[in-house]
């Protein structure tokens, strides 16, 4: 499963870009407020950063405007992935730039069948957000089952991409229900490495070794 920051902030897009961990960005425009950046610039950057696909969301909700924003927008960078949000005009969007060889993230995704749509506009990308859907009294979870459910009937090339993750249970069912992308805040991806045990075992493992009175270098 491939893992995006969803995140406009340098320092932690850095920091996981450096473990090798990362694949990927997902930026939208409450996360390009949060990081009190200029849009074109923070993206620009980001995509210097990160070789993978980056996220740039559109604002515009009619086709017009959302493709001339787009224009602006892949102009940026070979790897700016177009984010927009799953509605007619949206989806009208998404067929025109893939059609044309640009990615495009369908974002906003609360149904299964939301979700045929995105990959039947040829949607590189489909962004279920799990976690809001949670917060409303579903099941998160279950929409991504769905949505694998009906990729793999018809085959779709489309990819899930688990947004709106909260937590690191939401990325260990994302991997078993074997969904393709998952993004999440940095704090979230680093919290995947820890263990009690392992830190208990580190801790064992230090004390033996300096009473071996030894060093490896
Ligand atoms: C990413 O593409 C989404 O915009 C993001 O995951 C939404 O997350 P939130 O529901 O925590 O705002």
């Amino acid at each position: 499963m491939k893992f995006f920051a969803d995140t406009a902030e340098i320092e932690p897009i850095k920091e996981l870009a450096a473990t090798g961990l990362l694949d990927g960005v997902t930026t939208n425009p409450s996360l390009i407020h949060k990081s009190g950046r200029d849009f074109m610039e923070v993206t620009k950057e980001i995509c210097g950063i990160v070789d993978g696909p980056v996220s740039a969301e559109v604002v515009a909700l009619d086709h017009e405007t959302m493709m001339k924003e787009a224009e602006v927008l892949r102009k940026i960078a070979d790897n700016v992935c177009i984010k927009v949000p799953l509605t007619i005009d949206g989806l009208k969007t998404c067929k025109a730039l893939t059609d044309d060889g640009t990615m495009v993230n369908v974002t906003l995704c609360f149904s299964a069948n939301q979700a045929l749509l995105a990959a039947k506009a040829g949607a590189t990308f489909v962004s279920p957000f799990v976690g809001r859907h949670d917060d409303n009294g579903f099941d998160g979870m279950d929409l991504i089952r769905d949505i694998r459910l009906i990729y793999d009937n018809y085959l779709y090339d489309t990819e899930i991409l688990v947004a709106s993750v909260r937590h690191t249970t939401h990325v260990l069912e994302s991997a078993k229900i074997g969904a393709d992308v998952m993004t999440a805040p940095p704090k979230v991806i680093m919290a995947l490495v820890n263990h009690v045990l392992t830190d208990k075992g580190i801790e064992g493992f230090l004390k033996d070794w300096k009473a071996t009175g030894q060093s490896i270098i």
